[in-house]
Protein backbone atom coordinates (compact mmCIF):
# COMPACT_ATOMS: atom_id res chain seq x y z
CA UNK A 1 0.00 0.00 0.00
CA UNK A 2 2.59 2.28 1.32
CA UNK A 3 4.83 1.69 -1.63
CA UNK A 4 1.65 2.41 -4.18
CA UNK A 5 1.08 5.80 -2.47
CA UNK A 6 4.91 6.71 -3.15
CA UNK A 7 5.16 5.65 -6.36
CA UNK A 8 1.59 7.36 -7.19
CA UNK A 9 3.61 10.09 -5.35
CA UNK A 10 6.73 10.08 -7.66
CA UNK A 11 4.60 9.67 -10.63
CA UNK A 12 2.55 12.78 -10.24
CA UNK A 13 5.78 14.37 -9.47
CA UNK A 14 7.69 13.60 -12.83
CA UNK A 15 4.27 14.74 -14.13
CA UNK A 16 4.18 17.95 -13.07
CA UNK A 17 7.69 18.51 -13.74
CA UNK A 18 7.17 17.42 -17.60
CA UNK A 19 3.88 19.64 -17.85
CA UNK A 20 6.15 22.82 -16.32
CA UNK A 21 8.70 21.96 -19.20
CA UNK A 22 6.47 21.57 -21.68
CA UNK A 23 4.72 24.91 -20.72
CA UNK A 24 8.12 26.45 -20.57
CA UNK A 25 9.58 25.27 -24.29
CA UNK A 26 6.09 25.86 -25.73
CA UNK A 27 5.15 28.67 -24.15
CA UNK A 28 7.81 31.23 -23.22
CA UNK A 29 9.74 29.75 -25.82
CA UNK A 30 12.84 27.91 -23.58
CA UNK A 31 15.80 25.64 -25.19
CA UNK A 32 14.57 21.91 -24.83
CA UNK A 33 17.16 19.47 -23.54
CA UNK A 34 19.65 18.36 -25.89
CA UNK A 35 23.48 18.51 -25.19
CA UNK A 36 26.06 19.68 -27.74
CA UNK A 37 28.45 17.18 -29.26
CA UNK A 38 31.82 16.26 -27.50
CA UNK A 39 33.68 17.44 -30.31
CA UNK A 40 31.57 21.40 -30.20
CA UNK A 41 32.49 21.39 -26.91
CA UNK A 42 36.35 20.27 -26.97
CA UNK A 43 36.72 22.75 -30.08
CA UNK A 44 35.35 25.87 -27.93
CA UNK A 45 37.31 25.05 -24.80
CA UNK A 46 40.71 24.56 -27.14
CA UNK A 47 40.14 28.05 -28.59
CA UNK A 48 39.48 29.81 -25.77
CA UNK A 49 41.94 31.27 -23.17
CA UNK A 50 40.78 32.17 -19.52
CA UNK A 51 43.27 33.54 -17.23
CA UNK A 52 43.12 33.06 -12.96
CA UNK A 53 39.86 33.61 -11.18
CA UNK A 54 37.83 34.98 -14.31
CA UNK A 55 33.98 34.04 -14.40
CA UNK A 56 32.85 31.68 -16.95
CA UNK A 57 28.93 30.95 -17.49
CA UNK A 58 26.99 28.14 -19.04
CA UNK A 59 23.33 29.84 -19.98
CA UNK A 60 21.23 26.45 -19.87
CA UNK A 61 23.62 24.42 -18.17
CA UNK A 62 21.90 20.49 -18.97
CA UNK A 63 24.78 18.56 -18.32
CA UNK A 64 27.24 21.20 -17.38
CA UNK A 65 29.70 19.71 -20.04
CA UNK A 66 31.06 22.58 -21.47
CA UNK A 67 31.86 24.01 -17.38
CA UNK A 68 33.64 20.13 -16.47
CA UNK A 69 35.34 20.40 -19.68
CA UNK A 70 37.39 23.73 -18.59
CA UNK A 71 37.08 22.67 -14.89
CA UNK A 72 39.84 20.01 -16.01
CA UNK A 73 41.96 22.80 -17.86
CA UNK A 74 41.24 25.67 -15.51
CA UNK A 75 41.18 24.43 -12.14
CA UNK A 76 41.30 27.92 -10.54
CA UNK A 77 38.45 29.56 -12.67
CA UNK A 78 35.34 30.27 -11.33
CA UNK A 79 32.69 28.28 -12.69
CA UNK A 80 28.91 28.97 -13.05
CA UNK A 81 26.11 26.94 -14.38
CA UNK A 82 22.52 28.06 -15.04
CA UNK A 83 19.52 25.34 -15.17
CA UNK A 84 16.20 25.94 -14.73
CA UNK A 85 14.52 22.84 -15.48
CA UNK A 86 14.71 20.63 -12.44
CA UNK A 87 15.47 16.94 -14.11
CA UNK A 88 19.13 18.10 -15.75
CA UNK A 89 19.39 20.27 -12.95
CA UNK A 90 19.16 17.69 -10.30
CA UNK A 91 21.24 14.80 -12.25
CA UNK A 92 23.74 17.55 -12.70
CA UNK A 93 24.10 18.68 -9.13
CA UNK A 94 24.56 14.84 -7.89
CA UNK A 95 27.17 14.00 -10.57
CA UNK A 96 29.34 17.49 -9.91
CA UNK A 97 29.25 16.26 -6.17
CA UNK A 98 30.02 13.05 -7.11
CA UNK A 99 33.01 14.17 -8.83
CA UNK A 100 33.84 16.62 -6.32
CA UNK A 101 33.15 19.56 -8.77
CA UNK A 102 33.67 23.54 -7.70
CA UNK A 103 31.14 24.31 -11.00
CA UNK A 104 28.48 26.22 -8.81
CA UNK A 105 25.00 25.07 -10.45
CA UNK A 106 22.37 27.02 -10.19
CA UNK A 107 18.81 26.49 -10.67
CA UNK A 108 17.34 29.21 -11.89
CA UNK A 109 16.01 30.88 -15.26
CA UNK A 110 18.80 32.41 -17.15
CA UNK A 111 17.27 36.02 -17.63
CA UNK A 112 17.22 36.70 -14.21
CA UNK A 113 21.25 35.58 -13.76
CA UNK A 114 23.43 38.88 -13.03
CA UNK A 115 25.73 38.52 -15.94
CA UNK A 116 27.88 42.05 -15.06
CA UNK A 117 30.88 40.01 -13.74
CA UNK A 118 31.10 37.30 -16.59
CA UNK A 119 34.43 37.21 -18.48
CA UNK A 120 33.52 34.32 -20.96
CA UNK A 121 29.44 33.34 -21.45
CA UNK A 122 29.00 29.76 -23.29
CA UNK A 123 25.61 28.97 -24.93
CA UNK A 124 23.27 26.38 -26.47
CA UNK A 125 20.10 27.32 -26.60
CA UNK A 126 17.02 28.42 -28.99
CA UNK A 127 16.54 30.73 -31.45
CA UNK A 128 13.34 32.55 -29.76
CA UNK A 129 15.62 33.33 -26.85
CA UNK A 130 18.42 35.09 -28.83
CA UNK A 131 16.75 38.70 -29.19
CA UNK A 132 16.51 38.85 -25.38
CA UNK A 133 19.37 37.14 -24.13
CA UNK A 134 21.69 39.76 -26.35
CA UNK A 135 19.68 42.83 -25.11
CA UNK A 136 20.36 41.39 -21.46
CA UNK A 137 23.71 40.88 -22.61
CA UNK A 138 24.34 44.73 -23.97
CA UNK A 139 23.05 45.89 -20.48
CA UNK A 140 25.09 43.89 -17.83
CA UNK A 141 28.33 42.46 -19.48
CA UNK A 142 31.44 44.67 -19.39
CA UNK A 143 33.42 45.45 -22.26
CA UNK A 144 35.66 42.62 -23.25
CA UNK A 145 33.45 39.81 -22.33
CA UNK A 146 33.59 36.48 -24.51
CA UNK A 147 30.10 35.00 -25.83
CA UNK A 148 30.09 31.77 -27.73
CA UNK A 149 26.82 30.22 -28.90
CA UNK A 150 26.59 27.29 -30.34
CA UNK A 151 23.75 26.92 -33.35
CA UNK A 152 22.16 29.69 -33.18
CA UNK A 153 23.72 33.63 -33.68
CA UNK A 154 22.72 36.12 -31.07
CA UNK A 155 21.73 39.70 -32.69
CA UNK A 156 23.59 42.90 -32.33
CA UNK A 157 26.42 41.63 -30.45
CA UNK A 158 30.10 42.50 -31.75
CA UNK A 159 30.76 39.20 -33.93
CA UNK A 160 34.63 38.00 -33.88
CA UNK A 161 34.27 35.06 -35.51
CA UNK A 162 32.57 31.81 -35.92
CA UNK A 163 33.74 27.83 -35.94
CA UNK A 164 32.26 24.72 -38.35
CA UNK A 165 31.97 21.23 -36.42
CA UNK A 166 30.27 18.57 -38.38
CA UNK A 167 28.98 21.50 -40.93
CA UNK A 168 27.53 23.25 -37.67
CA UNK A 169 28.54 26.95 -36.48
CA UNK A 170 30.09 27.99 -33.68
CA UNK A 171 29.56 31.68 -33.14
CA UNK A 172 31.84 33.78 -31.05
CA UNK A 173 31.16 37.56 -30.19
CA UNK A 174 33.42 40.06 -27.63
CA UNK A 175 32.17 42.66 -26.43
C1 LIG B 1 20.16 22.63 -25.78
S1 LIG B 1 20.41 22.36 -24.03
C2 LIG B 1 22.15 22.72 -23.89
C3 LIG B 1 22.80 21.95 -22.76
C4 LIG B 1 24.30 22.22 -22.61
N1 LIG B 1 24.57 23.61 -22.29
C5 LIG B 1 25.09 21.82 -23.84
O1 LIG B 1 25.65 22.69 -24.52
O2 LIG B 1 25.17 20.60 -24.12
C6 LIG B 1 19.62 23.83 -23.39
C7 LIG B 1 19.43 23.80 -21.89
O3 LIG B 1 18.97 25.09 -21.49
C8 LIG B 1 18.01 24.95 -20.46
N2 LIG B 1 17.22 26.19 -20.47
C9 LIG B 1 16.35 26.58 -21.42
N3 LIG B 1 15.83 27.78 -21.13
C10 LIG B 1 16.41 28.17 -19.95
C11 LIG B 1 16.28 29.32 -19.13
N4 LIG B 1 15.47 30.31 -19.45
N5 LIG B 1 17.02 29.39 -18.01
C12 LIG B 1 17.87 28.37 -17.66
N6 LIG B 1 18.02 27.25 -18.40
C13 LIG B 1 17.31 27.15 -19.54
C14 LIG B 1 17.24 23.69 -20.86
O4 LIG B 1 16.58 23.10 -19.76
C15 LIG B 1 18.37 22.81 -21.39
O5 LIG B 1 18.95 22.04 -20.36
Amino acid sequence: MIFLMILELVLLVIVVLAAINFFNIVFRGFAPFFSAKPEVIATIINDIKLTKDQEVYELGAGTAKFLRGLEAKYPQAKLIGVEYSWFPYLLTKIRLTKAKSKIDLRREDLFKTNLSRAALIYCYLAPDMMVRLSEKIQKECRPGTIVVSYLFSIPNLPWHKTLEVGGNKIYFYQL
